[in-house]
C-alpha cells in the first residue's frame, strides 16, 4: 500500500518546487511500478503541462475552473515526486485538489484528430494505427500498421483510457504469430512476430483480409527480432494500465510469450547472453552496420524478459520459462553493465588494454585493438557522463550512440542508477550533439566517405546525418521523457518538447529531420508519421501525469546488481 499524501503547503513557491525538480533524482522506488494503474478517458481541453505556467501564474488567477482529482493513488508521496506533479496540487494548500484548466497547446487538439485519422480497423473494430497519413507520397509499405511503430500510439491511447484498440492489436498480432512464416523454401521460427500487417478491405464482397510481413517483403528481407518484445511490452503496459490480467492470462498470450522467448533462450553456439542479430532487425532496420549484438536489441530482450517475468504464470511449462528467464537476466545485465558500458574511466582502459590476452585471466576479453577506437569520442566523452555503446563483440567495439537502447536501458533498469543519471548527464552536456534543433538523434555520429560506402553498401537513403545514419526522429521524444522522469530530470524533457512545438506541426509532423543540428526535414521522410505524433502526445501526457511511468518503466531488481567483478567472472 501507498504511504498517504503529505500535507500541501502553501510555502512552495515555483522557485523552490523548480529546486526540488532539477536537484532530486525521484526514488525509483516513489512509484509503484508493479500496481495497476487507474486511468480515466480525459477530455482534450484539460490536457496541460507542468511548463506551460508558473505557479505564481496558478495561484493569482485562481482555480476557477475545476477539474477531477487526479489518480495519485499509484504515486508514493516521496518529496522530489510530488515536486514532478503539477504545481497546481502543490498550490492549492487546505483546499480541495483542483485544476485550473488552462488552454493547452493547440499542437494537442491537431495530434489527436491524426492520430485518430490514422486508426486501422478490422471487421470494424479498431486493431491498430497506420505508419503514416502522406497523401503527397506513394504509401510504399508506410499504409501498414507496424508493430514498433504503433508502440506509442499504444501507451497514447491507454493513458487516455482508451484500452480497446491496444487489446485488439495484441489479439491480432498474436494470431498472426500462429501463420507458417516462409521465405522461399526456408520456415521461420513459430515464435516470431511481424514487422508489420495490412488490412485489405473488399467492399464488395464486404470481406477484410489481413496480411502480414515478417520480413519476407522487407527491404533486405530482415525478420524483425523487436516486434515480439514490443509485444511483450504493450501486453505488460495494458495489464498494468488496465488491471486486466484476463489478457495476459488467457493460455494462447502464454503460449505467444513462451514462442517469443524460446527463440532467444534457445541454447546454442554463444558464449555471451546477448542475443546475435543481422543488420536491420529493428527501428534501424537496413543495413547501417548493426549487426551482431546491437544495443537497441540487448534493452529490448531485457525489458521484454522481465515484462514476460510478471506476466508468465507458474504452473506447467511457465515455470520453467520463469527460472530460464531468472538466469537468462543475471547474466545479460552483468554483461551488458561491464562490456557495454563507457564512460572516461572505462574509455581509459580500453585504451591502455594489452591485447592477445589468452586463458580465463585476461582483462581485455574480446582483444579489442586499442588503435580501433574512433578519434571522435575522445573528443565526444565528458569527464561526467557514460553510456551503453552501440555494439561489443570480438575485437569489435562500435563506441557510437544508439538513443533507442540508452533509453530503454533506462526504463528496463538494465542501467543501474548511477548508469541512468551518466546517461543524463551525458545528454545535458552533449546537447547540440545528441538533441540538436530538433530532438533527437537516433545515432552519433554519422558516418561517411569510406566508411559509409562499405558499412551502409552505398545507401542512399541512409547518407551522412540522414534518416539512420544519425538524422533526427521526434518518436523518441516519449522515450527521452520517460527517461527524465525515471531519473528525476523532467526539466530535460521539457526543454526537449519546447523545441519539439516550435515546428512539428507546423513541419506536418514529419518522420525525421535531417542535417547535424537536424534542422531540416528529412530527404525522403514522409509527413504525418504516426509515431511522431503519437511520441509527442505520450510525452506531454507523461509530464503532465508521471504516475504514467509505471506502464513502461520497470523498478531496480535488486537481484540483479552485479556482483562480480571483470577478472573474477570466468570462476563464479
Ligand atoms: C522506417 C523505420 C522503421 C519504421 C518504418 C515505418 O523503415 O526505419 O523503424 O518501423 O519506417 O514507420
Amino acid at each position: 500500500m501507498n504511504s498517504p499524501q503529505r500535507p500541501l503547503t502553501l510555502e512552495t513557491s515555483w522557485e523552490s518546487l523548480r529546486r526540488t525538480i532539477d536537484s532530486n533524482p525521484v526514488d525509483n522506488g516513489s512509484i509503484d511500478f508493479e500496481r495497476p494503474m487507474e486511468v480515466r478517458p480525459r477530455q482534450i481541453e484539460n490536457h496541460h503541462s507542468l511548463d506551460e505556467r508558473s505557479l505564481n501564474d496558478i495561484i493569482s488567477s485562481g482555480l476557477s475552473s475545476p477539474r477531477p482529482p487526479r489518480q495519485l493513488e499509484t504515486v508514493k508521496s516521496s518529496e522530489c515526486l510530488e515536486a514532478l506533479l503539477s504545481p497546481s496540487i502543490r498550490s492549492s494548500a487546505g483546499t480541495p485538489r483542483e485544476y485550473h484548466a488552462f488552454e493547452p497547446h493547440p499542437m494537442i487538439a491537431d495530434a489527436w484528430e491524426t492520430l485518430r485519422k490514422s486508426m486501422v480497423f478490422f471487421r470494424s473494430k479498431p486493431v491498430g494505427t497506420i505508419a503514416a497519413l502522406d497523401p503527397t507520397e506513394d504509401s510504399l509499405n508506410y499504409n501498414q500498421v507496424f508493430v514498433r511503430d504503433f508502440v506509442p500510439s499504444a501507451l497514447a491511447f491507454l493513458m487516455n483510457g482508451e484500452p480497446e484498440i491496444v487489446k485488439n492489436f495484441l489479439l491480432k498480432t498474436l494470431r498472426l504469430q500462429s501463420i507458417e512464416k516462409r521465405i522461399d523454401c526456408f520456415t521461420l521460427g513459430e515464435g516470431v512476430m511481424p514487422a508489420s500487417f495490412k488490412v485489405l478491405h473488399d467492399p464488395a464482397r464486404k470481406t477484410d483480409t489481413m496480411i502480414a510481413d515478417f520480413g519476407e517483403s522487407a527491404i533486405g528481407r530482415v525478420a524483425p527480432v523487436d516486434s515480439g518484445f514490443w509485444w511483450i511490452i504493450l501486453l505488460r503496459a495494458y495489464t498494468k494500465s488496465t488491471g486486466d490480467h484476463s489478457l495476459a492470462d488467457m493460455p494462447d498470450c502464454q503460449r505467444g510469450m513462451r514462442l517469443i522467448l524460446t527463440l532467444c533462450l534457445a541454447d546454442g553456439f554463444d558464449t555471451f547472453p546477448t542475443l546475435l542479430c543481422a543488420d536491420g532487425c529493428c527501428m534501424v532496420d537496413r543495413r547501417m552496420g548493426i549487426y551482431g549484438y546491437p544495443i537497441e536489441i540487448q534493452s529490448l530482450f531485457l525489458m521484454a524478459l522481465r515484462s514476460a517475468k510478471s506476466l508468465i504464470k507458474a504452473e506447467g511449462e511457465g515455470k520453467e520459462f520463469l527460472e530460464r528467464i531468472d538466469k537468462r537476466l543475471h547474466a545479460l545485465s552483468f554483461h551488458m553493465r561491464e562490456y557495454f558500458w563507457l564512460d572516461h574511466q572505462q574509455l581509459n582502459n580500453i585504451y591502455r588494454f594489452k591485447t592477445e590476452e589468452y586463458s580465463h585471466t585476461a582483462v581485455n576479453k574480446f582483444n579489442v585493438i586499442p588503435d580501433s577506437i574512433p578519434d571522435w569520442i575522445f573528443d565526444f566523452l565528458p569527464l561526467k557522463g557514460g553510456f551503453f555503446i552501440g555494439n561489443v563483440s570480438p575485437a569489435r567495439m562500435d563506441f557510437r550512440w544508439f538513443a533507442i537502447g540508452n533509453f530503454m536501458a533506462i526504463l528496463a533498469s538494465l542501467a543501474t542508477s548511477e548508469q541512468a543519471a551518466a546517461i543524463m548527464d551525458l545528454l545535458e552536456a552533449r546537447w547540440p550533439e545528441l538533441v540538436g534543433d530538433m530532438p533527437l538523434k537516433v545515432s552519433y555520429p554519422a558516418m561517411e566517405g569510406h566508411e559509409w560506402r562499405v558499412v551502409t553498401g552505398c545507401d542512399p537513403k541512409n547518407t551522412r546525418w540522414s534518416y539512420h545514419n544519425a538524422g533526427s526522429w521526434p518518436v523518441i521524444l516519449w522515450m527521452l521523457t520517460a527517461a527524465c522522469i525515471k531519473t528525476g530530470r523532467p526539466q530535460i524533457a521539457r526543454r526537449a518538447i519546447e523545441q519539439v512545438e516550435t515546428r512539428l506541426a507546423k513541419d506536418g509532423w514529419p518522420e525525421y529531420y535531417d542535417g547535424k543540428l537536424g534542422r531540416y526535414v528529412g530527404k525522403q521522410a514522409r509527413k504525418f508519421q504516426t509515431w511522431s505524433i503519437a511520441g509527442y502526445l505520450v510525452a506531454k501526457m507523461m509530464l503532465e501525469d508521471p504516475s504514467h511511468l509505471g506502464m513502461i518503466g520497470l523498478e531496480e531488481d535488486k537481484k540483479m546488481k552485479p556482483s562480480l567483478t571483470r577478472s573474477a567472472s570466468w570462476t563464479a
